[in-house]
């Protein structure tokens, strides 16, 4: 048996969440599906193998370019437990989403989780989460998956959303190379979408962009940033939804 987790997670909170849960798992074998060349093209797994698959929500929706990289794995009757992983405002669809790719690439869902991490555009929502409880709880409903897997169980959970989707929102925020910018490449050669030229790094293909952050995460010389005043606006907007602590969600 085989135990798999296959993560998009551009900026990290993403793969802190699935660590939390798969903490106590057998050892396993990460597929990035942040990385254009990562192991996701082609991979094959068996009906006795199992996976974790988590995704960041995006606008209440899994990322596009995740899922269309999800499905090119084949599933073959793995069992699944899916990770959705929000900023503290909501989660909406991006579970259902998950699990109606994850079923059409043969796996059988048999867990959900929705988890809190920081929110990867504006950080002061969902702050330094996951925290220490939030581990802790993750760890506590990864036991209750391996007795559910342990059992032979395989019954699919209730899992929260709308079919059809939400509509997926406009264009994202852009983010732009400031003055510190060196072009030393490290943003194009981890950009998930190749949004960003290597020969030229300061120029970002606004089209391609996923706004996901990870160029922003990653600048050693913190010169890539977005619109402070858009941020702001957008940070206004949706305050009173992130005004509670949310809970992570186990679905079983
Ligand atoms: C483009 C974009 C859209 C987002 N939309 C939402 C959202 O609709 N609801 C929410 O609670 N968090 C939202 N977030 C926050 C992320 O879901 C959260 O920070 C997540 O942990 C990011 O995953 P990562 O750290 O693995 O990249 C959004 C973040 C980005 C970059």
């Amino acid at each position: 048996m085989r135990f798999v987790r296959i993560i998009f997670s551009p900026t990290g909170g993403t793969a802190k969440v699935a660590a939390a849960i798969a903490k106590d798992w057998l050892p396993a074998e990460t597929v990035d599906l942040s990385d254009p060349n990562g192991a996701w093209a082609g991979l094959a797994l068996q009906p006795e193998d199992v996976a974790l698959i988590a995704m960041p929500s995006f606008g209440g929706l899994a990322p596009r370019v995740a899922i269309e990289r999800l499905e090119r794995i084949r599933g073959n009757g793995a069992r699944c437990a899916l990770a959705a992983v929000y900023g503290n405002r909501a989660y909406e669809d991006t579970l259902v989403q998950m699990e109606d790719a994850a079923e059409r690439c043969d796996f059988r869902v048999i867990a959900a989780v929705s988890a809190v991490a920081e929110h990867s555009i504006m950080h002061q929502y969902a702050a330094g989460r996951p925290n220490r409880a939030d581990c802790e709880q993750l760890a506590a409903f990864a036991e209750k998956v391996i007795e559910k897997l342990r059992s032979g169980d395989c019954a699919k959970p209730a899992i929260p959303g709308n079919r059809p989707y939400k509509k997926a929102g406009g264009a994202g925020l852009v983010p732009k190379a400031g003055s510190g910018c060196t072009e030393c490449g490290l943003c194009a050669r981890r950009c998930p979408v190749g949004a960003i030229d290597p020969k030229s790094p300061k120029s970002t293909d606004a089209k391609r962009c996923v706004s996901c952050m990870r160029c922003v995460s990653i600048c050693p010389q913190g010169a890539r940033k977005l619109n402070a005043a858009m941020v702001s606006i957008a940070a206004l907007a949706i305050r009173k939804a992130c005004a509670e602590p949310k809970q992570n969600e186990l679905f079983i």
